[in-house]
Formats: structure tokens, sequence, C-alpha cells
């Protein structure tokens, strides 16, 4: 049966920017009631003031995830503003490049506070209103870099798994009470992403290999709302890379040391 999508309402968090802001505005194209959050007021607001112009409800709220209350209290406004909560994209997060060794514990928990604390708190308040409603899906945005780590970017690898861990269990959990959880696993994208990973490290954090646009993604994730699968990956020949690397993971540790030896190619892939 079609989406009736003008009925759904979806909660976004980091929707100031970037595959958040995306979301929205596909979203917004076909009508459906949004409750968007972020840090960045400002930012935010013009998201809204987009998507309204299609013809979608929108409420915001400022919310940062790393602060359990925020993330409540904005999951819980579907429910009390609407009625109901259709869906939760838990996709604010930022990323870091730094060596292990050299990574601080305050760098180290302020990553896993956002991008790992600030999932399981969505995953946390969306899931008893899915349950109750015996219908709903959570969507996880972890990182294709969740199947395999690659140099400097070892704390960011470890919350995009962390994120895909949560999703695996969740969905077993709550697929008897007809409740869809899925992770979304994207390679570089054009957003503002690089940006701030490069102020937080202090140094150039770059992409990698093939670059999609937050559009292209936001598109394949209103799909995913249509056909709830497992996992989705927007550039999908990386999936069977990682699965090759990891069943042969000295091969991978040889090819991936060799593509991050070549000094101009140091480079990120996120
Ligand atoms: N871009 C890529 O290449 C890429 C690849 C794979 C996965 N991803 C993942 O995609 C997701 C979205 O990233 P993006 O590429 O769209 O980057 P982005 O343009 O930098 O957007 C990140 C969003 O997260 C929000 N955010 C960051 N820290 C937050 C916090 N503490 N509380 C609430 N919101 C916070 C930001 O909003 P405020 O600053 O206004 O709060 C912003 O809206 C992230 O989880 C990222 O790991 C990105």
């Amino acid at each position: 049966m079609p989406v009736d999508w003008s009925k759904k309402v979806v909660v976004i968090t980091g929707a100031s920017s970037g595959i958040g802001a995306a979301c929205a505005l596909a979203l917004a194209q076909r009508r459906t009631t949004l409750v968007l959050g972020a840090r960045r007021m400002d930012k935010l607001q013009a998201v809204a003031d987009k998507a309204k112009a299609c013809g979608s409800q929108v409420i915001i709220a400022p919310c940062d995830v790393a602060i359990h209350e925020n993330v409540v209290t904005l999951v819980q406004s579907a429910k009390e503003r609407f009625g109901r909560l259709d869906v939760a994209i838990a996709n604010a997060g930022f990323g870091l490049r730094s060596p292990v060794h050299l990574t601080t514990p305050e760098q180290l928990r302020e990553i896993w506070n956002v991008n790992v604390m600030g999932t399981w708190y969505v995953m946390a308040a969306a899931a008893p209103i899915m349950i109750n409603q015996h219908a709903g899906h959570i969507i996880v945005v972890s990182s294709a870099i969740a199947r395999r780590s690659i140099p400097q970017m070892g704390a960011y690898a470890m919350t995009k798994s962390a994120q895909l861990s949560l999703a695996e269990a969740q969905r077993l959990e709550l697929s008897r009470h007809g409740v869809a959880v899925s992770s979304v696993h994207p390679v570089t994208t054009s957003t503002e992403f690089f940006q701030q990973a490069s102020r937080r490290s202090g140094k150039q954090v770059d992409g990698l290999g093939k670059t999609q646009t937050p559009e292209l993604v936001a598109e394949k994730i209103v799909r995913l709302i249509e056909h709830p699968k497992p996992e989705l990956w927007p550039f999908s020949p990386v999936r069977y890379a990682l699965a090759l690397a990891a069943a042969f993971p000295a091969l991978a540790d040889f090819l991936i040391s060799r593509q991050f030896s070549a000094p101009q190619k140091i480079k990120n892939r996120v």
C-alpha cells in the first residue's frame, strides 16, 4: 500500500544541516509532519521555514543530543503535539580525526556522548511510544565505517559500530511489536561534516572515494521509510568490499595501509 506521507509524524535529530536537513526537506515535499531538533536554532529555523513553505506542519526544538532530557522532550513532543510518532531518525553526530593513542579522554567521551548516547536516547524514547502504537520505524544514521575502521578515525568508527550494534539488537527486540529498526551507512557525503570534524581535530579532514550528496542519501532514506529493511547502504558497492574485508582482515589491513601510506592520499573516509 502506498505511504500516506501527510499522516506521518517524523522526528529528526541534527536537522539543522547536511543529511538531517535534507531528510527534513525531502519529507516536507511529501507534506510529512516534522519535529526537528538541533543546537543551532537559526539554521534549524531556516530548514523549518523551507519545510513549512512546502506545506508541512513543523515544530522545532533546541536539542543537544548529549543531554538526555533534551532528546526525551523532542521525541515526546511528537506524541504530545500530533498524537503519534511514526519515524524517529537518530542522525546528529560529528567526526574526529586523531590517532587512537593521542585521542584525549575528553575527546573520546564527547564523541561517545553525542554519537552513541545521543542515538540511544532517541531509540529509548521512541520505543515505548511505537510499541504502544504497534507501529513505527527507528532509523539510525551510522556510517560505512561502522564495519571497518581506518587509521586516525578509530574514535569515530567506534561510535558508528556501536550505533550499528544497538540497531541490530533493537530491531530483533521490537519486530514482534510491529516496529522496524534500520541502520544507514553513508559513504562520504558533501555536508558540513568535514568542516566540523576539521575544526574539532585541529587538522584537515577530507572524504575519500565516492562522494554522494545529502539529497541523494535523504531520498534513499525516504525509500527506506516506504520499504523498511535492516540496513541501507546508499553506495552499495562498498558493502561488498567490507564483506571481503571482514573475511580477509590481513588483506584489508594491507590494502588500507597502502592507501594511507601514500602522503598525497592521507585523507579520511567516513
Ligand atoms: N558527511 C559524511 O560523509 C557522513 C558519512 C557517513 C555518516 N555520516 C553521519 O551522518 C550524520 C549527519 O552528518 P552530516 O554529514 O549531515 O553532517 P553535518 O552537516 O555536520 O550535520 C550534523 C548535524 O548534527 C548536529 N549535531 C552535532 N552535534 C550535535 C549535538 N551535540 N546535539 C545535537 N545535534 C548535533 C548538527 O546540528 P547542530 O550543530 O545545530 O546541533 C547538524 O545538524 C552523522 O551522524 C554522521 O556521522 C556522515
